[in-house]
């Protein structure tokens, strides 16, 4: 009878291996296994030696240390039930070996009897097996999935890779291009004011010209003069002459002093800080700002005003570059109130203003036009690289950007701006002193 025993043994060892077949656990039990199987086919026909009654009780020690075994290990979790059914089988397993051992008469007086209990517990097991190999399958097809699972994660990993090394490849050429616009931003700078200086340069030229042709016709008179024998005359026309010329020597100072700046803007920024005056630049900057602006729109008019404070100390600053801050802010102020005054010409008086003031250590330039004003919804944008509201062509949207890489990061300064809507606005830029 202990025959039973053993085969239930060996099919519970051989079925869990089984199922074990394709699963990444099979190479950690498959010694196991084997090693299970083969001592329990030596121990039945060794036990057989002994008996049949000392067989069965070993058999059923060999199945309730294999069901302990399998319920004490984490992977065989999933047998749990299968492995549980067998404890009636253990039980007659044990009654059964007991008995033929104190009882042998009347084991063998009721023998087909005892193979009632046993084959109903071998069924009961089998039983089992079959409702367990249910969720067996579902396991497989969890672990399927999962594998399905992994497999999709590995190419939506390589595909966000690939994305990643694109973005990056775009990062780099947006940042190229920046770059380029910057530069091209600081040319256009220089264009407007090459506008502005041209202006300049104009009303010194006029001079020389008059000057130089009045000149030539008093030459003309007195060399008549002289002919005639006046020498009085000659010698008072001679003085007109001086006078003339050291007007033309005037102006053609101011033209050359105008053309010497001009040189030093358009050479590249030279980063050097140097005592500055800042009223001096300021009124530089404004009137060439607004001749600039004239040069290319003569329907342009507006009012400039200046009150520049008058015990400003000298001011360690690249004045090419805050040059430049200003010529934004002027650019900007200009720009407002040529479009207000475009759209309501009536009683409006275009008037931008700039003033300075020395107070605690600091210089404050502050830049005022009473034009439409920034919304407020835009107020918190327009230090951001590329913000603009002008129409595509006439801003890039990097003069305030810039502005605010220069004040503050260039000169540890600040830049504030406060402003009413249809009515003004005001940048005031200040610099430690
Ligand atoms: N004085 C101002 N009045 C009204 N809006 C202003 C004034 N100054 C700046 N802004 C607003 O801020 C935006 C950004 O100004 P910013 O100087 O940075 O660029 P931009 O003038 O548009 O172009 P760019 O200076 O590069 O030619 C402007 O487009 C405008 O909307
Ligand atoms: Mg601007």
């Amino acid at each position: 009878m202990s025959v039973f025993f053993y085969l239930a043994a060996f099919i519970m060892v051989t079925r869990i291996a089984k199922t074990f077949k394709f699963s990444p656990l099979r190479p950690k039990w498959k010694p196991m296994f084997s090693t299970a199987q083969l001592a329990i086919a030596l121990a039945y026909p060794f036990s057989e030696i002994a008996g049949d009654g000392i067989s069965s009780i070993i058999a059923g020690g060999i199945l309730l240390y294999l069901v302990y075994f399998g319920l004490r290990e984490q992977d065989f979790k999933p047998f749990k039930p299968y492995l549980e059914a067998h404890y009636p089988l253990i039980g007659v397993a044990f009654v059964y070996g007991l008995t033929k051992l104190i009882l042998p008469k009347f084991v063998s007086e009721y023998e087909e009897y005892s193979l009632i209990p046993i084959v109903a517990a071998f069924i009961y097991v089998l039983g089992r097996w079959a409702a367990s190999k249910k969720q067996m399958e579902q396991i497989n097809i969890f672990s399927q999935r999962n594998a399905e699972l992994d497999r999709l994660v590995a190419e939506r990993t390589a595909e966000l890779t690939n994305q990643k090394e694109e973005l990056q490849a775009t990062l780099e050429q947006l940042q190229a291009t920046q770059q380029q616009l910057i530069q091209s931003e600081k040319l256009a700078s220089l264009g407007e004011l090459t506008a502005g200086i041209a202006h300049e340069i104009q009303n010194p030229l006029n001079f020389v010209n008059n000057f130089s042709e009045v000149s030539m016709e008093l030459i003309d008179e007195m060399k008549e003069e002289l002919e005639k024998g006046d020498k009085e005359e000659a010698t008072a026309i001679a003085n007109d002459l001086k006078d003339n010329l050291s007007k033309i020597i005037h102006h053609g100072r101011r033209a050359d002093g105008i053309v010497k700046g001009m040189l030093q803007h358009s050479r590249a920024s030279s980063n050097v800080k140097e005592p500055t005056d800042i009223n001096k630049l300021a009124d530089e900057y404004f009137r060439l700002a607004y001749h600039g602006l004239r040069a290319k729109d003569k329907s342009f008019n507006a009012e400039l005003e200046t009150h520049f404070g008058d015990q400003l100390p000298t001011v360690n600053i690249v004045p090419q570059d805050v040059g430049r801050v200003l010529l934004n802010l002027f650019n900007n102020a200009f720009y407002a109130v040529h479009q207000k005054q475009k759209d309501n010409s009536e009683g409006y008086k275009p008037t931008v203003t700039v003033s300075t003031i020395a107070k605690d250590k600091q210089v404050f330039i502050t830049v005022r036009d009473n034009g439409n004003g920034i919304p407020e919804e835009v107020k918190d944008k327009i230090m951001q690289p590329f913000f603009t509201t002008k129409p595509t062509g006439e801003g890039t949207g990097l003069g305030l950007s810039l502005s605010y890489d220069i004040i503050v990061k260039g000169h540890n300064g600040k830049i504030d701006v406060k402003s009413e809507e249809n009515s003004y606005t005001e940048f005031t830029i200040s610099i430690p002193g």
